[in-house]
């Protein structure tokens, strides 16, 4: 079902990604549009590259990356809410000549094997079965075509009194959002690349300040984030669930970018691995 804001009245029955996808949320990843620059020019996607960006939500970094670089990209999700509003994205962006989005499912992509020169994940694999995810993701992969992930990453070592809070965000996250969210450490992550068949994996640690600014930009200024923060603070005054289902959503961002004490044991990575030619 393609949820609309109005559509805020069944808040019970809509996933949480539909609900964003409501909102108009553009893009739900750590790291910000930094993050998805850098890791463009890490996956060295140029006007040539055919680029398959699988859980891209509302599409706005993916219609970004094919803006920036010219490229030809396809976006799936698997929530239709988050297709429709990235359908919507690129006749406004005026990019119908090179993206294209479809519902689809990361574990039985609808493509042929070796179609793609990159693809790429922001805030997805984190949520996906890694194993399963990334042989399907390699099939899709053209022999030296990239895969690029644009993920959380936990610390190999978490001191015993820290573990427990960081587990009970997460927990409550996943709950929030109805989907399994299991963060590797930086070292899982290189041994997911090497199962699927990619070698020659690369890691960077993405630097992140939270900018308040680049929200307002991306939201489309001042005005609409106030609006839009209105909606979600309205939504949760009438609704006592709903609120309870949120809250843990904001409690990540604490964990992750400032409380004193958790801050240091997670973050976000970017990986890129190559399939043999
Ligand atoms: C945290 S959001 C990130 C969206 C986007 N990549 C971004 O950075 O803004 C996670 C997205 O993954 C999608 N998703 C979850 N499981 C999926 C699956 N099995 N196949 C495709 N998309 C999936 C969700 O619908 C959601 O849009």
């Amino acid at each position: 079902m393609v949820y609309e804001v109005r559509d805020r009245r069944n808040l019970d029955e809509m996933g949480y990604y539909d609900y964003a996808a409501t909102m108009g949320i553009p893009y739900f990843h750590w790291g910000g549009l930094g993050a998805s620059d850098r890791i463009t020019e890490l996956l060295e996607i140029d006007n040539n590259t055919r680029v398959l960006v699988v859980g891209c939500g509302t599409g706005y970094s993916a219609c970004r990356i094919a803006m920036n670089t010219g490229c030809h990209l396809i976006g799936v999700d698997i929530s239709p809410s988050m297709v429709e509003k990235a359908r919507k994205r690129v006749a406004e962006w005026g990019v119908e000549d090179r993206v294209e989005f479809q519902q689809g499912d990361a574990y039985k992509l609808d493509f042929g094997d070796a179609e793609f020169d990159v693809l790429m994940t922001e805030f997805v694999s984190v949520f996906l079965e890694k194993p399963r995810a990334f042989h399907e993701f390699a099939r899709v992969l053209r022999p030296g075509g990239k895969l690029g992930v644009n993920e959380l990453f936990l610390a190999d070592e978490i001191p015993p009194e820290v573990k427990p809070k960081i587990e009970r965000v997460l927990e409550g996250f996943e709950q929030a959002v109805g989907l399994p969210l299991k963060i590797p450490t930086m070292s899982q992550w290189k041994t997911y690349f090497a199962e699927a068949g990619l070698e020659n994996t690369g890691q960077e640690i993405v630097d992140y300040k939270y900018r308040i600014r680049e929200i307002e930009d991306v939201v489309g200024g001042t005005w609409k984030l106030l609006r839009m923060i209105g909606r979600v603070a309205w939504d949760m005054a009438r609704n006592g669930k709903f609120r309870r289902r949120m809250m843990p959503i904001g409690r990540l961002k604490d964990v992750l970018m400032r409380n004193r004490e958790t801050k240091g044991y997670a973050g976000a990575v970017l990986c890129v691995g190559t399939k043999p030619a």
